[in-house]
């Protein structure tokens, strides 16, 4: 059996915990969480240890009320910490930290980081709150925790890219790593928002994965065709409410209106399924645009004779 990580509550706790490795110059790494983990997590974790080897890897759980809005899932966003216990004990996670509202926020804040305008734009244009929520308690986990490398997933490709950009502009000296999404097999992204799809909507969630890899498929044709053929697979799903379907550079500026073949692009998606509203991502390699155009958005690469 794994050892359990230190369960620490308060600042104190945590600076207490993390003294050890500071005097000696161990690289301390860390994962900042919601808590509700899945291997999605536990492979952040893993990359964690990879860049500090025998420092310590923190993870926090706190589910940050800033980044919600009214009428948002804080109420019933999942909380389950004695299974997260296991996951990052089984993860090799060496300190967990777990601060009530009152530790992260002990009197109303008043300061806050502004995220610019690439929070405006897809996440953003729904939730104009949210990323100011997200950075702001971000930065203040990174000025609980000093972490040399912090761990975040490419799930949640837009956070990632607003993080890395705050790491760098607010020179905050924490190096930042992007993680992978971990799949299921059918192509779901793992989230903890998943536990709240029932059998039938999780069936039908899959269409977020399949109108991106439509769209990796089609990319060799050009940007028109990836975008055609992601939105034929949409077309096709039923119970998914579009929200956004977007390709955008990889770092989430507009393309040239004619990329070059080699062009990287990033497609993104989210869409409601019931009352679950879900995200997704992947990166595109842009192909030469070829008289092959995909007709009513049929897929350019299924060889019809
Ligand atoms: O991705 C998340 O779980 C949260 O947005 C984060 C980064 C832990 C901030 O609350």
């Amino acid at each position: 059996m794994s050892d359990q990580p230190l369960l620490v509550h308060t600042r104190t706790e945590l600076a207490d915990a993390l003294a050890p490795a500071r005097s000696s110059g161990q690289r301390v790494g860390f994962v900042p969480t919601m808590g509700a983990l899945h291997q999605g997590h536990a492979s952040l974790m893993r990359v964690a240890r990879e860049h500090v080897h025998d420092g310590p890897v923190v993870v926090s759980i706190f589910v940050n009320p800033t980044q919600f809005a009214a009428g948002e899932d804080l109420d019933r966003y999942p909380r389950t910490l004695d299974a997260d216990l296991e996951l990052c004990a089984a993860a090799g996670v060496d300190v967990l930290f777990a601060p009530t509202t009152d530790e992260m926020y002990p009197a109303p804040g008043v300061i806050t980081v502004d995220p610019g305008p690439a929070a405006e734009i897809l996440e953003g244009a729904s939730r104009p709150t949210h990323f100011r929520g997200v950075l702001t308690v971000v930065a203040k986990l990174f000025g609980l925790v000093r972490p040399d490398v912090a761990v975040f997933g490419e799930k949640d490709y837009q956070q990632l890219a607003l993080i890395t950009a705050m790491a760098a502009d607010l020179c905050t000296g924490v190096e930042i790593v992007g993680a992978e999404t971990v799949r299921e097999p059918d192509g779901l992204a793992l989230s903890s928002r998943n536990r709240y799809l029932g059998p039938e909507r999780r069936r039908r969630a899959v269409a977020l994965s399949q109108a991106l890899y439509a769209a990796q498929r089609a990319a060799p044709y050009g940007l028109d065709a990836a975008w055609a053929n992601a939105r034929a697979e949409l077309r096709s799903a039923h119970g998914v409410d579009l929200d956004y379907l977007e390709i955008l550079s990889p770092d989430l500026t507009e393309l040239p209106a004619e990329p070059e073949p080699g062009t990287p692009a990033r497609i993104l998606i989210a869409a409601r399924v019931g009352t679950t509203r879900l995200i997704d991502n992947m990166p595109l390699t842009l192909g030469a645009a070829t008289a092959r155009e995909p007709s009513g958005g049929g897929d350019p690469t299924s060889e019809k004779e």
